[in-house]
């Protein structure tokens, strides 16, 4: 048995050395920028992510997109039309350099900040928003940007024109190989591969790059093939693991059948810098097994993990697009919104209603209301101590990153004791 740590790898990006840890984008703003500017110092990777940019910004930098575009769209809200409710790019843009530059500005250290960018939020406007978004990014001086949710055929061509296209790190998250292949081959006229690939397998959190089938599959099985394939075809691109990976040891399993580096999120959900409210984070400590789901209450049609007790299950609220709408397609449609409808139709006398088969995703990630979780989530709780009322003790980033860096014999450090 191997009992080497992770710390005796290196991720390599041309001459630049990394430590192999990368902490995976948690919208909407779980993975803050005071997470990402730790794995940064530590000489690891962070991510941000621009999902719901605006509503982020309004939050840490004390702007007002959110209300200004409500009060633009106000006499809409009754509607159950939503194709009026378009972003200004120009604020969207205003808002991405906010919150990316309040990121770099900030950067020590020898590491990176990443973006994760959801192809997902189509924002009622796809293709001019999502280049508003990722050129935003690389104009404000992000180190790189990782796509996700949805295959991202066109993103690259997005960022072409953009200055920064061929120096900033740019990858992809994939969950299988073909997805991989079909992405290569959509972009060989760019002349441009991605700088690396985020392997996401299914036990990670968030939205899942699989169907409800996804226990059919593993991240181990995955990775072979990827990395076979990339080894074949002579391709030298970084492979990145994530999705599962507990402990140092279960990373150095990854680092040791040929990946550089692993991508890893649910050990920080329960970290002081992290986003989710301190209450909340107790949820996540207390979690058994069984108190975890993969549902289909996204209105994006992807699978999602999260915690079964959640306030955003089973909620019947009014859609709040004229607010937020991040998840209108190019006509201005969210299931949520049908959903909504079917049921104020088949219950108009009712005070609340509660909709069971979508969600208001904008409104209840926004609020910390929508406890989406990896699969692992049941065992955070023996990451920590229990204080004497039965809470547990929170985590710094900067001991969860270490002990993924140090850690052998799949030991897993507990903290200092709070005095
Ligand atoms: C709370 C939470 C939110 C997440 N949100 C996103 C997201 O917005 N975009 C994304 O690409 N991945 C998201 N993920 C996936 C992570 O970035 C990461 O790839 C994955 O969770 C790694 O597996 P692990 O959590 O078992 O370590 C999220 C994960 C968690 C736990």
């Amino acid at each position: 048995m191997s009992m080497k740590c992770v710390n005796d790898f290196r991720l390599r990006f041309g001459k630049q050395e990394l430590v192999p840890i990368m902490v995976g984008g948690m919208g909407v703003d779980i993975s803050t920028v005071d997470l990402a500017l730790e794995a940064a110092r530590l000489g690891g990777i962070g991510h941000i992510s621009d999902a719901m940019v605006q509503t982020v910004s309004d939050r840490r930098d004390n702007t007002h997109f959110t209300k200004e575009k409500l009060k633009l769209y106000k006499y809409n809200v009754a509607n159950s039309d939503k194709s009026k409710v378009m972003f200004d790019l120009g604020r969207l843009a205003e808002a991405t350099h906010n919150h990316v530059g309040r990121a770099m500005q900030a950067k020590r250290g020898d590491g990176m900040i990443f973006v994760n960018c959801m192809e997902k939020l189509t924002m009622n406007s796809p293709r001019e928003t999502l280049r508003v978004r990722l050129c935003g990014a690389l104009d404000a001086g992000i180190d790189g940007i990782t796509l996700s949710a949805g295959l991202h055929l066109g993103s690259f061509a997005l960022m072409e024109n953009n200055p920064r296209f061929r120096d900033a790190k740019l990858g992809i998250i994939v969950s299988s190989l073909r997805a991989l292949q079909l992405f290569i081959r959509k972009n060989a006229r760019l002349n441009r591969l991605p700088d690396y690939i985020v392997v996401e397998g299914p036990l990670a959190g968030g939205h899942l790059g699989f169907g409800m089938d996804w226990a059919q599959y593993d991240l181990h099985t995955i990775v072979a093939e990827i990395v076979a394939h990339l080894k074949a075809e002579q391709l030298d691109i970084p492979v990145i693991a994530a999705g599962g990976v507990f402990t140092g040891s279960d990373a150095v399993d990854f680092l040791e059948k040929g990946c550089a580096a692993v991508q890893v999120a649910t050990r920080f959900t329960v970290a002081k810098e992290c986003g989710i409210p301190e209450k909340i984070q107790q949820e996540y400590f207390k979690a058994n097994e069984d108190d975890i789901e993969v549902n289909m209450i996204s209105p994006t049609g992807y699978p999602m993990r999260m915690i079964k007790s959640c306030p955003a299950i089973g909620a019947g609220i009014r859609p709040n697009c004229e607010a937020f709408g991040y998840l209108l397609d190019g006509n201005g449609h969210c299931a949520y919104i049908d959903a909504y409808n079917r049921e104020v139709a088949l219950h108009p006398d009712a005070k609340k209603i509660s909709v069971k088969d979508k969600t208001c995703l904008c409104t209840h990630m926004r609020n910390y209301d929508c406890w989406t979780c990896g699969h692992y989530t049941y065992r955070l709780k023996d990451t920590t101590h229990r204080n004497a009322d039965g809470t547990y003790q929170i985590l710094t980033a900067e001991h969860i990153f270490k002990d993924y860096q140090f850690s052998t014999d799949n030991k897993i450090a507990l903290p200092p004791l709070n005095p």
